[in-house]
């Protein structure tokens, strides 16, 4: 099945100039959600995960579903004010505009295998800001798992000491 087709071009969004890949075509369709399921799994075989993190907000779309898949616990990872309890938090570059992302402190365990799911990886910032705080709280960065990169903007090069996979690139 080629779920490929389920994601579209938008013109000029967030800003001008900008092409915006919308996977929500793809999130309505059950079979190409399950393929492109298949496909994010499949990069991380034969890997032991106790942790998926994912990234407000569009990586929570699939990375719940990939944790209880790889019998893991989810971790959200929050912008600014919406997490409750002890937490702690890293501000980074985005590609339109600055944001904190933040993580509540007994998210992750010491020594703790984690998973990085995000939509997209564009620059990078989002992502690296999410390893850091996974490592702050002693985790380790198993892999960087995306369902689009963007070749184009380099993000792959602010993640240089992680490993990256994408199901698909443009
Ligand atoms: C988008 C996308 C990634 C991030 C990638 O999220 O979902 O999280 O940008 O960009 P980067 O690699 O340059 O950091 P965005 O912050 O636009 O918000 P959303 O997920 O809440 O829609
Ligand atoms: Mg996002």
């Amino acid at each position: 099945m080629d779920f490929t087709k389920y994601i579209r071009d938008v013109e000029d969004f967030p800003q001008k100039g900008i092409l915006f890949k919308d996977i929500t075509p793809l999130l309505q369709n059950p079979e190409a959600m399950k393929s492109a399921m298949n496909g994010l799994l499949k990069m991380v075989e034969h890997q032991k995960i106790d942790k998926v993190v994912g990234m407000e907000s569009r990586g929570f779309f699939f990375a719940p579903i990939l944790a209880m898949r790889l019998n893991a616990g989810f971790v959200p990872v929050r912008k600014s004010g919406k997490l409750p309890a002890d937490k702690i938090s890293h501000t980074y570059v985005l590609e339109y505009g600055t944001d904190t992302l933040e993580m509540h402190s007994d998210s992750i365990q010491k020594g703790d295998k984690v998973l990085v799911h995000d939509d997209v990886l564009a620059t990078g910032g989002t992502a690296s800001a999410t390893c850091e705080l996974i490592e702050n709280l002693g985790g380790i960065v198993v892999q960087c798992n995306f369902l689009i990169e963007l070749d184009f903007l380099k993000g792959r090069n602010r993640l240089r000491p992680y490993k990256i996979a994408s199901l698909l690139h443009y």
